[in-house]
């Protein structure tokens, strides 16, 4: 009789605060991999979007959860649908990253989207990009990696990054809008952002992209082969 041997999915986390540039790095590094990609923010701020759609309120717990159980959730190479229809560029505006992450303080929304994380973990492997990839939902991942910039590298970023999409952009509100949602994500007492203690720091005020995601592949060359 042959038993089945288990597939071993190497993951790859990535934590760190908005703006740090992680998901960026974590697709880069995932194509180079040839990695599936988890972006767990857009689960988030789809249940934002769908909840707003529907008036119920960001801070219903119960009404939130709810309604995440019922949403269909697609994602097809670099688009996101919700129940069939594609909500990319609506769930990427300012106002539903905020409300992504006052849905995400939650306990019930964020048990809610624990299975449907875990199952972007498919061979050949997995890049997860998150705030608690590293410590909640892959705690064995292989390699750990916290993004992170200072608040107003970040700001600085996002701000760039509106007017480059010619959206209106005001550098002190987006500061300000950064910090209160460093603070939310840090203080929530369900799945906060942290350091996981296994995790390596890369802080990335001073460190380009491309140099980001090659120290990234060296420490897990460094993990697979040593
Ligand atoms: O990474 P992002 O900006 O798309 O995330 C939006 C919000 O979603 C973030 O402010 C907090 C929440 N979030 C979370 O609580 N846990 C995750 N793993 C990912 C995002």
């Amino acid at each position: 009789m042959s038993s089945a041997i288990p597939v071993i999915v190497p993951v790859i986390t990535i934590d760190g605060p908005s703006a740090s540039g992680k998901g960026t790095v974590a697709q880069l590094v995932a194509a180079r991999l040839g990695f599936h990609y988890l972006d767990s923010g857009a689960l988030y701020r789809i249940v934002a979007f769908a909840t707003l759609q529907k008036n119920i309120a960001w801070n219903n717990a119960q009404g939130v959860s709810e309604c995440a159980k019922t949403l269909n959730i697609e994602f097809v190479n670099e688009q996101v649908f919700l129940n069939g229809q594609e909500v990319s560029n609506e769930i990427r505006t300012e106002a539903i990253g905020k409300g992504a992450s006052q849905v995400a303080v939650h306990p019930p929304l964020r048990a809610a989207l624990i299975d449907m994380q875990h199952a972007f973990c498919k061979a050949p492997g997995l890049v997860a990009d998150g705030r608690d990839m590293g410590t909640v939902i892959f705690p064995k991942a292989l390699l750990k990696v916290f993004l992170t910039a200072t608040t107003a590298t970040r700001a600085k970023r996002r701000y760039q990054q509106l007017l480059d999409k010619g959206q209106p952009a005001n550098y002190e509100h987006i500061l300000q809008d950064l910090q209160e949602r460093d603070a939310r994500d840090q203080s929530r007492a369900s799945a906060p952002l942290v350091m996981a203690d296994d995790a390596i720091l890369l802080e990335t005020d001073n460190l380009g992209i491309s140099a980001a995601v090659d120290t990234i592949l060296r420490n897990y060359q460094h993990k697979i082969c040593k």
